[in-house]
């Protein structure tokens, strides 16, 4: 009886074990570039969560510490650089920009997770908005506290950095930042907090979205150009033009921006008070400026709202840019690719406002 049934039996199993296999998801392959920052940091003990030493995890450990990311995706590693977010440079986004697109442009890579200090992880999500060729998935992740630190949120933000990195549905949206369990667009995320655990923050405009339950949930969407739209292209690049911010407040004169042109600024970003205004003792060092060719840009210390062309000052007659809503430090960054490709202020001005 057995002997009869024993081939049956074995096409069974045969063809349960197929079906088995064609049935289990194929994990999407997702590298981890690490940078340094906090998520790479480690403290003298369990409760330093401040004065702890940045940058000191290797990525392979970083990974290694999260075997979870094992269910989520085909996970490898490399390090790129490893140094607190505050030591980034022109330099620096030149080479990981080009690196991830690199990576990106080969079949076998699905998405890419960047690790990345905090304080100037928002700069660099922004730069690589504009400059990353692919609608395949680029996330960033940081951590408020270091490793050693007790409830670190480094490894809990590195899982959900690359579940959200190996979602189809993150694909297209530019580039994204992920902590604190929500999806926040380069563009508009800033930190907001020294300190705290809930430091990303979309102002007003809001979050795309939250991870949960080990899936990601979109609610929103970047309208403004980035990827695969933006004309920008650094592939031939070595350097970025000199581009610097020069700080709004009462009593302020005109020394920063003189000092910044003898250092030979292509392009100014003035973060005034309130709507961009400018105060009278800065509108003769700025009028040089644009004089000698600098691109001047009005941006707002304020850190939300749109600053008004032609509001605060006479911008046309000045010929001089305003941020629409970027923050100073994302001004520089789109200044400073826009100078890639043109010196008019006009183009300048569609770019700020398309970007
Ligand atoms: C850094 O930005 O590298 C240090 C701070 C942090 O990662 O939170």
């Amino acid at each position: 009886m057995f002997a009869l049934f024993a081939p049956l039996v074995l096409l069974f199993a045969v063809a349960t074990s197929a079906h088995a296999d064609s049935a289990a998801p194929k994990l999407a392959n997702v590298t981890v570039l690490a940078t340094g920052g906090t998520i790479a940091g480690t403290g003298a003990t369990s409760t330093t969560t401040v004065g702890y030493t940045a940058a000191t995890v290797s990525v392979q450990r970083l990974i290694q510490a999260v075997p979870e990311l094992a269910k989520v995706a085909n996970v490898s590693g490399e390090q790129v650089f490893q140094i607190a977010s505050e030591n980034m440079t022109n330099e620096h986004w030149l080479t990981l920009g080009k690196r991830v697109n690199t990576l990106l442009a080969q079949p076998n890579v699905d998405g890419i997770v960047i690790t990345h200090g905090t304080d100037t992880l928002e700069e660099t999500a922004y730069f690589l908005n504009l400059v990353v060729k692919s609608r395949k998935p680029v996330v960033l992740v940081g951590a408020m506290r270091p490793s050693t630190a007790l409830s670190a949120d480094g490894p809990i933000n590195l899982y959900n950095a690359v579940l959200l990195a190996a979602s189809p549905e993150a694909a297209g949206k530019g580039v994204l930042v992920a902590l604190n369990d929500q999806i926040q667009a380069a563009r508009d995320v800033t930190k907001v907090n020294t300190s705290t655990l809930d430091s990303f923050r979309t102002p007003e405009l809001g979050l795309l979205g939250y991870i949960q339950g080990s899936k990601a949930f979109f609610y929103r969407q970047p309208v403004r150009k980035h990827t695969t739209e933006s004309e920008f292209d650094i592939s031939a690049l070595q350097s970025l033009p000199n581009v610097e911010i020069v700080y709004g407040y009462a009593n302020v004169g005109p020394v920063a921006v003189d000092a910044f042109m003898a250092a030979g600024a292509k392009g100014i970003i003035h973060a005034g008070v309130g709507d961009g205004s400018l105060a009278a003792k800065v509108v003769p060092a700025l009028k040089a400026a644009r004089a000698k060719g600098a691109i001047v840009v009005r941006a707002s210390r304020v850190g939300q709202g749109i600053l008004a062309r032609n509001g605060e000052a006479n911008d046309d007659e000045l010929d001089f840019v305003v941020a629409d809503t970027l923050n100073p430090q994302k001004a520089r960054i789109l200044l400073m690719l826009a100078l890639t490709k043109t010196n008019n202020s006009k183009e300048i001005q569609r770019m700020f406002y398309s970007y």
